[in-house]
């Protein structure tokens, strides 16, 4: 007879009694125990575990963004640009985490919908400081935080200091092209306005990429950040369109129509500006 395999023989640690086990590093029971479905729906745990592991990767990506900035305005490119790497690699994961929420049909969601009564994805905070970090600064988002003092506080934070891409034009004018002074000493709590200036600037870079290699890297890196965070919002107003049509949003907007708003969304406009006169 085969002896069943025994992965103690080789050294499996098998026993925990008083040592740290995999699941209390993780501390995996608390994690495991946040998915609370509020109606007997089958779909609504698939629904709860979309929402929860995305903002799990938002907090990742927050980490990472408040790195890559601090890295960059100490003018260290090299890992500044391995965590912008990173962060568009978080994007793709949410945006192939889509695939699994459109198994959900209309049918399906209904069932459970009334449940959610007006909480949205609208009020997700990590959403909000990441377009904070990133630079699109809309205020009037800061109001359904308004009822939690400490994360209305934390959003305020991220207005006071320049977003990422205020930092990465303070890089591009450091290392000689020049940024007009009125975009350096700009009010950073608000959203950055494209800028013939600063279209200009980029089109030196790009125009020369021997010369500004390291600029045209960092260009590069957040064209590619913003393509994978472009193609999130896509595919969210998409998986919303299969989902509810033109239904209005739990929280409150006009849905699709919203969603499709922000799909004009620019981040860093000047990068995408620039390619026309290449
Ligand atoms: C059945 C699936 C989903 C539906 C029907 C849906 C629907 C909507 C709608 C209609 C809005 C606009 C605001 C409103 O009036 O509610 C919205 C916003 C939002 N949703 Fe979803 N959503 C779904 C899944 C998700 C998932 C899985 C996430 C991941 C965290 C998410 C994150 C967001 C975010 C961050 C916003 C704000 C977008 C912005 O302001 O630009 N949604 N959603």
């Amino acid at each position: 007879m085969i002896k069943p395999y025994d992965p103690s023989e080789e050294g499996a640690q098998m026993s925990f009694d008083g040592r740290m086990s995999y699941g209390d590093y993780l501390q995996i029971d608390t994690i495991l125990n946040t998915q609370k479905p509020l109606s007997t729906a089958h779909d609504e745990m698939l629904f709860i575990i979309q929402h929860q592991t995305s903002e799990l990767w938002m907090k990742l990506a927050v980490h990472e963004l408040h790195a890559a900035r601090a890295a960059m305005q100490e003018n260290r490119l090299e890992p500044a640009f391995k965590m912008l790497a990173r962060v568009a690699r978080i994007f793709e994961q949410l945006n192939n985490a889509w695939d699994v929420l459109r198994t959900m049909t209309p049918s399906e969601y209904t069932q459970f919908r009334e449940t959610l009564g007006q909480s949205s994805g609208f009020q997700s905070y990590q959403y909000r400081q990441i377009e904070y970090i990133l630079g699109n600064r809309n205020q009037s988002m800061l109001k359904p935080h308004a009822h939690r003092e400490d994360i209305h506080a934390m959003l305020k934070k991220e207005l006071d200091v320049p977003s990422l891409y205020d930092v990465a034009l303070q890089l591009v004018h450091a290392n000689g092209v020049d940024i007009p002074k009125a975009i350096l000493d700009r009010d950073v709590s608000k959203t950055h306005v494209a800028d013939e200036g600063v279209e200009a600037a980029w089109a030196t870079i790009y125009k020369d990429p021997d010369k500004y290699w390291v600029l045209y890297q960092l260009a590069e890196k957040l064209v590619d950040f913003e393509d994978y965070f472009r193609r999130w919002r896509f595919n969210h107003v998409t998986t919303v369109e299969r989902i509810i049509g033109f239904k209005r949003g739990t929280g409150g907007t006009g849905g699709v129509s919203y969603l499709r708003r922000m799909l004009d969304v620019e981040l860093f406009p000047e990068l995408w500006h620039v390619r026309t006169q290449l």
